[in-house]
């Protein structure tokens, strides 16, 4: 197995990288919300390698990474509402699934043959210039196996997928650290995956979201209950820990981590996906009890992350 080489995010490491991309490897980078892992959306070849990479079942479609509104609509039928929501959080942590625009080029696997898109425009400026450098549409997951805890820093890519991947950018630490808040806008609006732009804010634009997707019928298929888990059991609402569990605080108070001793959601999110792998390092098997976190703002895409970390395994 040869080693996953490591990128500097400078102008000739944009090249390397945009490079890699256009052979059909595979190149992980960091986007605000987590580290993606990126291939040419155009090529059945660099998608199909991706769904290997991580082991990832074949009908779970994946997010297309444009750099802007008008590259959006190459792919997708961006209608009033989707111009709405471009103009308040583009670039950032919002993705839409929309039409997908017939014979634009993606490869179907990207669609997993469905007739919508997610599209993203990532706010970081190493994903944007990348995306510059490379010079069209990438298809990017986050950069870690099936089922696993998303990477948000370099590290973590490498640690779950170093010599399956050409290489990985590295541009420290994600700021959001929760993935994107996806929104489908194919019929209704309907709140597909909570993330990085609070639900709240979404509703001020466009008005109350339905909720849809479900591990019943995941019609966003990464909707899988199990998803996101440590090998340690996780117990959630632990308003205190329970002798010998190891305590994963939130606010104030005794823990062996602590989210946020402020209590502040942002600062959570971002440090939500380390401290749970710091955590299952530490507890050696123990449980991890995580203090309640508040269901507002961004407290609702990081309970829905710890509720699936949580989730019996399948
Ligand atoms: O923050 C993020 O969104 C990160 C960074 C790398 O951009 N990406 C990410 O991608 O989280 P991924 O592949 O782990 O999650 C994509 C989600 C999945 O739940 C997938 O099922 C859903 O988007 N999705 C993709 N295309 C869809 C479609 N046409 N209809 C419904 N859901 C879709
Ligand atoms: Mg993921």
């Amino acid at each position: 197995m040869q080693a996953s080489e490591v990128i500097r995010p400078d102008g000739p490491g944009l090249e390397r990288a945009a490079g890699l991309l256009r052979d059909g490897a595979l190149v992980a980078f960091p986007t605000e919300t987590v580290y993606g892992l990126g291939g040419d959306a155009k090529s059945d070849l660099a998608v199909a390698r991706i769904f290997e990479a991580k082991g990832r079942p074949r009908f779970n479609p994946l997010i297309v990474h444009v750099p802007d509104l008008a590259a959006a609509r190459e792919f997708a039928v961006v209608d009033e509402r989707a111009e709405r929501l471009a103009a308040e959080f583009w670039p950032g942590p919002l993705t839409m699934v929309l039409p997908l625009r017939a014979g634009c080029g993606l490869s179907e696997l990207v669609t997993a043959g469905l007739p919508s898109v997610a599209i993203r425009v990532p706010a970081h400026p190493v994903a944007r210039g990348l995306l510059r450098a490379f010079g069209g549409p990438l298809a990017a997951p986050s950069a870690n196996p099936s089922g696993r805890v998303s990477p948000t820093r370099a590290a973590h890519v490498l640690a779950g997928l170093d010599g399956r991947i050409a290489a990985v950018v590295d541009g420290g630490a994600c700021a959001v650290g929760v993935e994107s808040t996806i929104v489908g806008l194919v019929d209704g609006a309907e709140l597909l995956r909570p993330g990085g732009v609070p639900v709240e804010a979404l509703e001020a634009v466009l008005g109350p979201l339905a909720v849809g997707g479900s591990s019943e019928k995941p019609n966003a298929p990464g909707q899988l209950a199990s998803h996101y888990a440590p090998e340690a059991p996780v117990r959630l609402e632990a308003v205190e820990a329970r002798p010998g569990e190891f305590r994963l605080g939130f606010g104030p108070g005794e823990s062996d981590l602590n989210l946020s001793e402020a209590g502040d959601l942002v600062e959570a999110a971002a440090n939500l996906f380390h401290l749970l792998r710091e955590a299952d390092r530490l507890a050696r098997g123990r449980v991890i009890a995580v203090a309640p976190v508040p269901e507002t703002g961004l407290g609702r895409a990081i309970n829905d992350r710890l509720r699936r970390a949580a989730a019996p395994r399948g």
